[in-house]
């Protein structure tokens, strides 16, 4: 039989309210009810009461007994000691570990995490996992042999202090995803780290008394608006994070020396500097590097050889992480067979083939060096299939392509002839009744609708549609007007989901464009769609008129073939998007916590979707403001973090790098309040970045 010891943690000291365990309601400790409930595991053969070797702790030893459990006395900081010294002579093959600051804890819970762990065979298993659960029911389970190795092996400070930090770790997380229950519980809290949570207990245990389920309480709280506020604001995990940070040693980079150089001679090469306008020098502040030497996983190191943790992941290309060593080997291996020959190489079939099987609904594919050439593409067959002329696409958007049926509807228009620009009409983004309003203004004359199936913006929506609403109902509207729907998944597309958003809400837009992360930042964009439509770019409708569709030196160049298979491989094997998701939700939190721990709820927003969260930095007035911005990614880059204002997570961020950020973050945020006081014009050194689409420079 499996053996499994439950641990519960108890402390006299907390900083935030001293000797909580021992407050009394209605006559009974917190520590009681906590106990008691407990002790209703079905599962938990014993439970021991692991406290510290303070005197004061005999309270706690002395409630222990008095409900016949076993208790510990062991250190005060080095609880994972403690924890497994209580646990050690118990031949206990499974752990499990719950804290004492919970009197409302519930043993189902406790079972359900216990069987689950058990039967899938885990090391590890919690119901933490993205927080679906109230603050104050956590329960972890962990096999005895895995804490005994973090025991052997943990020597960081918040390991030692919160016990399972260093087997979460080693274990990999990403196949725990528990999606039962609904996030809406997960601001509830029913835990105590200060009076107003006590508050919050006293109210509950004295209207549902101490033996309700989880579910009774935390549905009780959600339907009493006024009982969440008592506690509402009080920040989860909060000492975990401390702790971290006392640990996190910052950079403090302040050498560009190398850069200053580079910059002084690049704009007389070439114009703009470099090759995309959003990596130029005027999107940066001037305490910045100007260009990178390598970069391996999370990091870039630039000329002045300076490390800083990546965030935009090469404009969101690079999805498994710098150097990612199955892809290196693959390009690698593939380049010593040639790169381009007078025949197209054998492996066009094999990516088209893997390519068509993630995209369903989707017949046909055609490749590319650049997802400009893609979109241009998917125009240019909507315009043939349809013999309209007119292109219609979100004017919200920040970009589609750099070809001028795109640039000409922007404020940088300069070069593109009217009668282009002319042909592109834009409508609101989201919003179906704009896009009906311009299928109305422009009847039987709109080729195509092209949209990024999904925006940043949209995890907080407060469009009249939501975003799958929004995009079936484009769809259908398409096609009841005659045109064609265009998802354009570059930013999308190895992002939301595997492959991409039109398979998270389950649609079939009439074609697709692919790039940016499918070949971890190697040179590959795809567009998939339809057969009839696709087929138009062919050469087999003997005597009907050909569309001359993609057709490069260099779109099929096997490097770039072969990254994209390796890529899809990763993808495929591993959990990328759940990993990539968990840490973008992690990064949200901690900084949320930090933005509200320091009132700046009015200043510093972030639009929360995990897959790549974007900040809003805003002036004393709350408005958006590009000095203001400009200031907070001059402050993370002396701390080391290449921050545009974007988070983009791939595969070789750790939490570790969360943490890392989160503490820059942190101590800019400092800097950032001195500037809401005095203005940022003294904090800022040079100028503050500028728009990429602008009229002027
Ligand atoms: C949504 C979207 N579509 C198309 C493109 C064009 O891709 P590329 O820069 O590879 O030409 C971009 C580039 O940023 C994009 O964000």
């Amino acid at each position: 039989m499996v053996k499994i010891v439950g641990i519960t943690q108890a402390r006299i000291g907390s900083s935030r309210l001293p000797k909580k365990v021992l407050l009394k309601i209605k006559d009974k400790t917190l520590l009681e009810y906590h106990l008691e409930r407990i002790k209703q595991s079905q599962f938990v053969n014993n439970w021991i009461v692991a406290t510290t070797n303070e005197a004061e702790s005999d309270a706690i030893c002395d409630i222990a007994t008095k409900v016949n459990l076993q208790f510990y006395k062991g250190s005060l900081d080095d609880v994972l000691d403690r924890f497994y010294q209580a646990v050690k002579d118990e031949n206990a093959d499974y752990v499990v570990r719950v804290t004492s600051d919970c009197p409302l804890i519930d043993a189902t819970l406790i079972d359900e995490t216990v069987q689950f762990c058990i039967s899938n065979k885990l090391d590890y298993f919690s119901n933490v996992f993205e927080d679906k659960y109230p603050d104050g029911l956590d329960v972890e389970v962990f096999s005895f042999k895995k804490l005994e190795e973090a025991w052997e092996n943990a020597i960081l400070k918040a390991d030692r202090e919160h016990v399972t930090p260093y087997i979460r770790r080693k274990v990999d997380l990403s196949q725990y995803s528990n999606d039962l229950i609904d996030e809406k519980y997960s601001k509830i809290r029913i835990t105590v780290d200060e009076v107003l949570d006590f508050n919050v207990i006293e109210h509950l245990i004295e209207t549902l008394g101490a033996n309700q389920s989880w579910e009774i309480y935390a549905d009780y709280i959600l339907n009493n608006p006024k009982i969440k506020e008592i506690n509402g604001s009080i920040i989860r995990n909060q000492g975990y994070m401390k702790s971290k940070f006392e640990e996190i040693k910052l950079r403090n980079i302040t050498n560009f020396v190398a850069s200053d150089e580079y910059r002084k001679t690049i704009h007389q090469l070439i114009p703009g500097g470099c090759h995309t306008y959003s990596k130029g020098d005027d999107q940066f502040p001037i305490l910045s590097p100007a260009a990178i030497v390598k970069g391996k996983g999370a990091y870039v190191w630039d000329v002045d050889d300076n490390q800083f943790l990546d965030c935009s992941m090469g404009l969101t290309s690079v999805s498994l992480g710098h150097a990612y060593d199955s892809v290196v080997e693959a390009v690698k291996s593939e380049l010593n067979n040639g790169v381009n020959f007078q025949r197209p190489s054998h492996l066009e079939k094999e990516i088209a083939e893997k390519f068509l099987d993630l995209v369903p609904g989707h017949d046909m594919i055609k490749f590319s060096k650049n997802g400009s050439i893609v979109t241009t593409a998917a125009v240019k067959l909507a315009r043939a299939h349809t013999g309209r002329k007119l292109v219609a696409f979100p004017g919200d958007h920040p970009f589609y392509s750099y070809d001028d049926w795109f640039i000409g509807k922007t404020a940088c228009n300069k070069g593109v002839p009217d009668e282009i620009s002319e042909l592109s009409v834009t409508f609101k983004g989201c919003s179906i009744q704009s896009l009906k309003e311009l299928f109305e203004k422009y009847p039987d004359q709109i080729a195509c609708v092209i949209s990024e199936p999904e925006k940043n913006q949209c995890a907080n929506c407060t469009c009249e549609n939501t975003n799958e609403e929004y995009l079936k109902q484009a769809i259908e509207l398409c096609h009841a007007n005659g045109a064609l729907f265009i998802a354009d998944e570059m930013v999308t597309g190895f992002k939301t989901e595997f492959p991409g958003t039109i398979t998270k809400y389950g649609i079939t837009p009439d074609m697709a464009t692919w790039g940016k992360g499918i070949a971890n930042g190697f040179s590959f964009c795809a567009l998939t769609g339809k057969k009839e439509i696709m087929e138009l770019g062919g050469i087999t409708r003997e005597g009907e008129e050909k569309v001359f569709l993609i057709s490069t030196t260099h779109g099929g160049e096997t490097h770039g073939l072969s990254a994209a298979i390796a890529t899809i491989d990763v993808f495929k094997n591993n959990n990328v998007i759940e990993h990539n998701h968990a840490l973008g939700k992690k990064l949200i939190d901690l900084c949320s916590q930090l933005i509200q721990e320091n009132n700046l709820n009015d200043y510093i927003n972030i639009m929360p979707s995990v897959w790549m969260p974007v900040f809003v930095f805003k002036d004393q007035n709350k408005q958006a403001c590009q000095g203001f911005r400009t200031l907070f990614l001059q402050e993370m880059i002396r701390r080391g973090i290449l921050f545009q204002g974007v988070f983009v997570p791939c595969f070789s961020h750790t939490e570790e790098d969360i943490y890392y950020f989160a503490k820059a973050f942190s101590e800019s945020i400092k800097v950032y309040q001195q500037a809401l006081k005095e203005g940022y014009e003294g904090l800022l050194k040079g100028s503050p970045a500028k728009a990429v689409f602008r009229k002027l420079l």
